[in-house]
């Protein structure tokens, strides 16, 4: 079985458009999406409209959950992208799960296991910057959820490990909203499970993300402007 598994679009509907013509050509067996949908001065409606049509396992991020709930919080984008959205779109966001398992083998989240807001694999240091967590930190957090593989988003950072008894650790990187890597390319990962054992690919794919900061810079947002056509921002310059 192959899986495409993508994550953080941030309703930038170009680079999941790349993405998924890019799936296309590589085949998969499935699409699974690890959320942050819509959270971004993009096109959050065209992005929520592709994937409802699309209906792909899907579980929810913290800024699904904070669109969805009209909360006031750090990012001023996610009120722009609530006051933009539909109202069907608000109720995908608002009935998209915390985890899901796909094939009872492979485990989705967006953050960590257990929380949709919290970083797992990376830490962010407070003034910029990313840090190597320990595996003891890690391990903890999968305690109790036994999938061969388990995904997860959040922190843009494409990366994988295996744990101690083999499990399998995933994040793909970031579709939409690339951070710190460096790179404007749109990141997805492909799973694969050959003789009983699961690897993974990362993609990096050029796209025209000129267009997607033309997007922000029309709807006001300049700083999001740069981190999309460069790839070396962080959320805290957001
Ligand atoms: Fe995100």
């Amino acid at each position: 079985m192959r899986i495409a598994v993508i994550s953080d679009v941030h309703g930038n509907l170009i680079a999941l458009e790349a993405v998924l013509a890019d799936i296309r050509t590589q085949g998969a067996d499935a699409i699974l999406a690890l959320g942050d949908y819509l959270s971004g001065p993009f096109d959050p409606t065209g992005t929520a409209g592709l994937f409802l049509e699309l209906a792909i396992p899907s579980v929810r991020g913290n800024h699904d959950r904070w669109v969805a709930e009209g909360r006031e919080q750090d990012w001023p984008v996610d009120a722009l992208v609530r006051r933009m959205i539909e109202p069907k779109h608000r109720d995908w966001l608002a009935a998209l799960p915390l985890n899901h398992v796909f094939e009872d083998e492979v485990f989705m989240c967006h953050g960590t296991p257990t929380a949709d807001d919290v970083l797992w694999l990376d830490g962010v240091k407070p003034r910029g910057g990313v840090f190597q967590v320990t595996r003891a930190v890690i391990e903890r957090e999968a305690e109790g959820f036994d999938y061969s593989v388990l995904l997860c988003g959040h922190s843009h950072l494409a990366r994988t490990l295996r744990l101690s008894d083999g499990r399998l650790v995933v994040n793909p990187g970031s579709v939409g909203l690339p951070l710190a890597l460096g790179s404007p390319d749109a990141r997805y990962a492909l799973i694969e499970k050959h003789a009983g054992n699961w690897a993974v690919s990362f993609r990096a794919l050029p796209y025209d993300h000129q267009a997607a900061a033309a997007q922000a810079n029309a709807l006001g947002y300049e700083r999001w402007a740069t981190a999309v056509s460069t790839g070396w921002s962080t959320a805290r310059d957001l």
